[in-house]
């Protein structure tokens, strides 16, 4: 196969869908005109209304980014104790716990969708456990009912991460319906952004109030302060783009499912990579599209294929690699130890995130698939990969 050339412009991992400028400097102007920047005026009520209705759920409140509404969910459950939670996840997730005073629990993933195994959560309950926090990783639902059914045996609470899982339904129920609360991530690089931002998602109507005190200082009203709270508001320019996102957030959807579609077809017979297709009944988001590199089937390794596409001017992330459990901070925990999360240990070793945004082209998506191939091929015929020239 003739040796594809490098791409002239890099291709990052992914770029934010962006909405109509000019609709953006209307929304400035009003803004502007209001002199209203912050502390939950009529851009937030706005949103967070109409985010409501998107997402299908009883209760929405919005914060300045995730992990600030993540920390606000733990607190209003006031957690205690340890929470059970995956090591294949984002650094935010585990480092929550910590500032919540609360110890995460690693447990192992499953294989095949690379969340939270239910079947070995119980095994690690113990007196002090007080919540579970699984992650929908990349977008894939966690096995809600299993997860549910261990939480209600032992009197814990669930709370979802669901940083990746913006827009998605399960048999048509929204996921943010699950669990005690759900957080959803609107940093920069999600399919849904407000630049930075964050919400969660929740059933009990008791625990709006508690979270609208927690972001807001605890100010109850000008002269009453009743929680010692904290500042996560949204402000109002946040709160305008996740307004002008949600017009433009099934378009993104459906061109990056187009994408993931050529991907699948065009990896689908290399040896060594794998990648997870549609679960039945689930309404996918398609945030991004990962694949595992199996070294001995492939013919070069997950870090070498990292830096061959880098090369071409490919950039790729090693989604979630090193674990969690494998920080600095962590990892003398018990539960940090490699032999407790073989699955996990496996899948952070293997992992790759290629780029997929809806402005890719199909044909970069097909070059891509090219580079790929090609070092595939490298492999089947025993050829010395390093030795295979990048043209430009
Ligand atoms: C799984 C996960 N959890 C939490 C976060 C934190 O969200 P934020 O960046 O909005 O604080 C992120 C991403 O940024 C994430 O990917």
């Amino acid at each position: 196969m003739k040796t594809p050339k490098s791409f002239e412009q890099p291709v990052y991992v992914t770029r934010p869908p962006l909405p109509d400028r000019n609709a953006v400097y209307r929304k400035i102007d009003e803004i502007w005109d209001s002199q209203w920047l912050t502390n939950i005026g009529y851009q937030h009520k706005l949103f967070e209304s109409k985010l409501q209705e998107y997402l299908a759920v009883p209760n929405v409140s919005l914060f300045c980014n995730g992990t600030m509404a993540l920390q606000m969910a733990c607190q209003a459950l006031r957690l205690s104790g340890e929470v059970i939670t995956t090591p294949f996840t984002f650094a935010a997730t585990p480092h929550v716990l910590y500032w919540n005073n609360l110890k995460p629990v690693f447990c192992d993933i499953e294989p095949e969708t690379f969340n939270l195994d239910p079947q070995r959560i119980e095994s690690l309950i113990s007196p002090q456990t007080t919540a579970i926090l699984p992650v929908h990783v990349f977008g894939y639902p966690c096995n809600i009912e299993a997860i549910q059914e261990i939480a209600d045996k032992y009197g814990v609470r669930v709370i979802y991460d669901a940083a990746h899982c913006f827009g998605v339904e399960i048999n048509g129920n929204p996921i943010g319906i699950f669990g005690d609360l759900s957080m959803f991530s609107f940093h920069a690089t999600k399919i849904f952004h407000t630049f930075e931002g964050g919400a969660l998602t929740f059933k009990d109507n008791s625990i709006k109030e508690r979270l609208e005190l927690s972001k807001n200082f605890g100010f109850r009203n000008e002269e009453t302060i009743v929680v010692p709270g904290i500042n996560g508001k949204m402000n109002e320019f946040q709160a305008a783009l996740g307004t002008l996102m949600l017009d433009i957030i099934e378009d993104e959807m459906h061109k990056r499912k187009k994408l993931v579609m050529i991907y699948r077809e065009r990896l689908k017979n290399i040896a060594g990579i794998n990648f997870r297709g549609d679960i039945p009944g689930v309404k996918h988001n398609y945030y991004n599209f990962a694949i595992t590199v199996d070294a001995t089937e492939f013919g070069i390794s997950r870090d070498e294929l990292y830096k061959t596409l880098k090369k071409y001017n490919i950039f790729t992330r090693k989604y979630f690699y090193p674990l969690c459990s494998q920080f600095q901070c962590y990892r003398n925990y018990p539960s940090s130890a490699p032999e407790n999360l073989p699955v996990a240990e496996r899948v952070s070793k293997s992992i790759l995130t290629l780029p997929l945004y809806g402005s890719l082209r199909e044909a970069d998506i097909h070059k891509i698939c090219d580079i790929i191939a090609t070092y595939a091929y490298s492999s089947a015929y025993n050829l010395n990969v390093s030795s295979i020239c990048y043209s430009n």
